[in-house]
């Protein structure tokens, strides 16, 4: 025959503890209030001032009138009437009518909108327009010349190194910039020493330089075996019926 004490729940320790050896819930509420207690000031600091008050009404910000903007791009002179604000990305497609350059991301992460600025390969989305005033820049429809296909262009071609094509254009620019890069010593996180210039673009040297460049078809192999195609000159020469054009 059960005693009073033998229907107690095994969880239910308050019913069992003595007043120096408090029960589990009554150390949980204990401590519960000492967390309150702890957040009070943030709270209080969160509401001061606005007791009962209405929320605030939206700042009203002054339209910011747009200045010019003289940017080289592609070799050709471009003179742009600007927000601050625009970045280069949106200055190159919706004010210079470049749209070879993609938006994928608009936040960094994608690379799609990669374009070389003053020789330096950099994500367009990320930077202002304002903040290049007279730079050179080259866009993926620069890479070719006179029609004819840049050899990295072609060794895309060559090596299909891309499915739907819309990380292609910022792949082409990384591409072609890396290149420049490691003709010029510059070491990369992958490279063993980097008080040296890198001894040879291996795999994994231009999987690291173009890792800011993401493809959502998985073209990864051939990208790399085309950027090394090239940088070991295994392109084959132009031709001409082979020229396309990269498109919006
Ligand atoms: S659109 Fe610029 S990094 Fe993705
Ligand atoms: S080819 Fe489709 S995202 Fe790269």
């Amino acid at each position: 025959m059960s005693s009073h004490n033998d229907c107690q729940h095994p969880d239910d320790d308050e019913a069992v503890a003595t007043p120096h050896q408090p029960g589990r819930r009554r150390f949980l509420q204990s401590a519960a209030a000492v967390a309150t207690v702890g957040a009070a000031p943030h709270l209080r600091a969160q509401t001061q001032g606005t007791p009962g008050a209405a929320p605030a009404a939206p700042v009203a910000r002054e339209a910011v009138p747009p200045r010019p903007v003289t940017l080289t791009v592609n070799g050709r002179a471009y003179s742009l009437q600007l927000e601050p604000r625009v970045t280069l990305l949106d200055a190159l497609r919706e004010y210079a009518g470049l749209m070879g350059t993609k938006k994928g991301c608009d936040r960094g992460q994608c690379g799609a909108c990669t374009v070389i600025a003053d020789g330096r390969r950099i994500n367009s989305c990320l930077t202002l327009a304002v903040m290049h005033e007279g730079a050179t820049i080259t866009t993926v429809e620069g890479l070719a010349s006179s029609g004819v296909l840049s050899p990295m262009q072609r060794a895309f071609v060559e090596h299909d190194a891309f499915q739907c094509g819309y990380c292609t254009p910022g792949q082409l620019c990384s591409a072609t910039a890396l290149l420049n890069e490691f003709r010029n010593g510059t070491a990369s996180a992958v490279t063993a020493n980097v008080r040296q210039r890198p001894a040879q673009l291996t795999g994994d040297e231009i999987r690291e330089r173009m890792s800011g460049n993401l493809c959502r078809c998985g073209a990864y192999a051939n990208i790399v075996a085309a950027v090394q195609a090239v940088h070991e000159g295994n392109t084959t020469a132009h031709d001409a019926s082979n020229t396309t054009q990269t498109e919006a």
